[in-house]
């Protein structure tokens, strides 16, 4: 069975400061989940603080990125050992925002997902299509071409350990979320994708998000399609009392 994950993208806000102030106010809101798994995203410079903090509690940490080398001349670049000895969990990778402004490839997101599973971190990819693309019909052309492309280095036994986050670009930061329902059909290729790939277990264990406009009011309508195993949340994360009424919604 799916554990239902649900993951707060914190992007590039809160400073250490105020990263402490807001998992503080969310353990006592979320510590009692059993069947949910609660990870939280902050920038890099807060990850060693809110690990401390986490400590103990049921609430996951992640990293928003990572480099593929584990360490070398690379300025300014955050490698897979780093995060793992400060108790990064979980690692975004391939979200939207830097495939966009850090000009990230596929093939770049493909050594970052291999980097992050031989160091025992388990990654969260992001996939997804721009308006344009919807629009023409090409969503699942355009998704499908990610995946081949960016799962190319993996082996069933990792992608089985996978989250991928269905993200429509156009979905992302501007309060227009996708139908519930185009997002389980998306969620239901993807699973039938990997399952060509790397057979039906990889398929079967894989856990599958939604992201994009996620809210209090909407998470419920996306968590209890089928086939959709949590969500990736962004500006709603950024508040305890709505990250935590996410959270609540994902219970079956
Ligand atoms: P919003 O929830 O702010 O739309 O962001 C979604 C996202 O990009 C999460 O990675």
């Amino acid at each position: 069975m799916r554990v239902p994950i649900i993951a707060g993208n914190w992007k590039m806000h809160k400073t250490v400061g105020e990263a402490l102030a807001l998992v503080r106010e969310l353990i006592p809101l979320v510590a009692q989940e059993e069947a949910v798994e609660v990870v939280v995203c902050p920038p890099f410079t807060a990850l060693y603080a809110v690990a401390r903090a986490l400590g103990g509690t049921k609430v996951g940490l992640g990293a928003q990125n990572l480099f593929w080398e584990e360490e070398g001349a690379f300025t300014g670049e955050i490698s897979p050992l780093m995060l793992k000895e400060v108790g990064v969990k979980y690692v975004i990778v391939g979200h939207s925002e830097r495939r966009a402004y850090q000009r990230e490839s596929d093939e770049e997101v493909a050594k970052k997902l291999k980097a992050a599973f031989q160091n025992g971190l388990n990654p969260i990819l992001c996939v997804g299509e721009h308006l344009a693309e919807r629009e023409a019909g090409q969503a699942e052309a355009v998704v499908a071409a990610q995946l081949k492309a960016d799962l190319a280095l993996l082996g069933a036994d990792e992608v089985e350990k996978l989250v991928i986050a269905y993200e429509p670009i156009w979905a992302i930061g501007t309060g227009r979320s996708a139908e519930p329902g185009d997002a389980a059909q998306m969620a239901a290729f993807i699973r039938r994708e990997v399952g060509r790939a790397f057979g039906e277990r990889a398929a079967e264990m894989l856990r599958i998000q939604y992201g994009g406009s996620v809210t209090p009011a909407n998470s419920r309508a996306f968590l209890t399609q089928e086939g959709i195993d949590g969500a990736l949340v962004g500006g709603a994360s950024l508040k305890a009392e709505s990250f935590a009424a996410i959270v609540a919604s994902a219970k079956k």
